[in-house]
């Protein structure tokens, strides 16, 4: 048998742990072939392929990144692409494919599977916002690297008595800043779930001005004060006539800084929270992952999506995996009430 493998969608630590898991397991266990695919769909669709034998895998556990290299292709948006996929699998004789990624990485298997291509799916982000697993490898390590910025940047904050507002990824959801937010000790979390009020932020701000503490905000990238979108940046157009968006670490920043007289900043921390190498969890999540995918491709289990439920894997359809985006629900958000202002 001859199993691909790809990494499709943005990077996330862990992704080689899982590519090693499947090389090793295909390999060890049951005497496959496995073949890589590069550049997420882009791979299938052209035909570029690298060979993935135990060599190959040998010392990439720890690292960042993916050594399949990704991409943000979708087959089913280029002309012809599912057929050049098809052509590409026949040519290599490859009898299944394990794609590890996201929503639209894994949106794109679901509908290869239904297509008649057999595709295993392994959840990945680092936004965590994936429906059906507890869990995606990343979030852990993304979590971590915002949690050591923010108490690195508290002492700055405290030495300089300015309020320092940190914008952490989530276009869609607030995992990584909830999560962070309390490993952290922030004073205010601000999430794409729940619409802020500035003037509630600029009176919690001064709130610990008073008690002699800087204050530190954590505000996910896709979170929005009342009145949405438009009010960012005062409504501005961008150059497709769409509502300029992003950016709302610096507006929140400058806000406070007028509202309250006050120094402030605002911190970016953008890719970082998805380089370099995982953490413990991540990579041991990432493992299971891979070996469970391997087990699902030799039972011929196809249009499913390995996920983590407690503390097992299991299998669930592609089509429920991708249905719905996970994001924080309000319990979480009022467990935490205590701690924000
Ligand atoms: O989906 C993961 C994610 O890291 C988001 O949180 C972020 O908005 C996005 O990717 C950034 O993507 P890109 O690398 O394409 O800028």
């Amino acid at each position: 048998m001859r199993i691909g493998v790809l990494t499709g969608g943005g990077d996330c630590p862990g992704l080689n742990a899982v590519i090693r898991a499947v090389v090793r397991k295909g390999i060890e266990a049951h005497g496959w072939e496995v073949v890589g695919f590069r550049n997420g769909w882009r791979g299938p669709m052209e035909g570029l392929t690298k060979q993935l034998g135990l060599d190959e895998v040998e010392e990439i556990l720890t690292r960042g990144g993916t050594i399949l290299g990704s991409s943000r292709t979708n087959p089913y948006k280029e002309e012809g692409g599912v057929d050049k996929i098809r052509e590409v699998l026949a040519q290599h004789k490859i009898d299944a494919l394990v794609a590890i990624g996201g929503e639209d990485t894994l949106g794109v298997a679901k509908r290869l599977t239904d297509d008649g291509i057999p595709v295993v799916g392994v959840p990945k982000t680092i936004d965590n916002d994936l429906g059906a697993t507890d869990y995606t490898f990343g979030f852990d390590t993304a979590v971590h690297i915002a949690t050591e910025a923010l108490d690195r940047l508290r002492t700055t904050a405290e030495s300089h008595h300015r309020a320092l507002v940190v914008e952490v990824m989530g276009r869609h959801a607030g995992w990584i800043a909830l999560h962070s937010g309390l490993a952290g000790g922030a004073n205010v979390i601000l999430v794409p779930e729940r619409q802020f009020s500035v003037e509630k932020v600029v009176e919690w701000t001064l709130k610990r001005f008073e008690r002699q503490y800087a204050p530190i905000i954590v505000v996910a990238e896709g979170a929005m004060p009342e009145g949405g979108a438009e009010v960012l940046h005062n409504g501005e157009k961008d150059a497709f006539g769409h509502v300029r968006l992003g950016g709302v670490g610096q507006w929140l920043a400058e806000e406070i800084a007028e509202r309250t007289g006050k120094e402030s900043r605002a911190v970016v921390l953008g890719h970082v929270q998805r380089g370099g190498t995982p953490t413990a969890y991540d990579r041991v999540l990432a493992t299971r992952f891979g070996l469970h995918a391997v087990d699902a491709v030799h039972d011929g289990d196809f249009g499913v999506m390995v996920a983590l439920r407690g503390t097992d894997i299991v299998r669930v359809k592609l089509s429920e995996a991708t249905a719905e985006l996970k994001t924080v629900p309000e319990e979480r958000l009022q467990e935490a009430e205590v701690f924000f202002g």
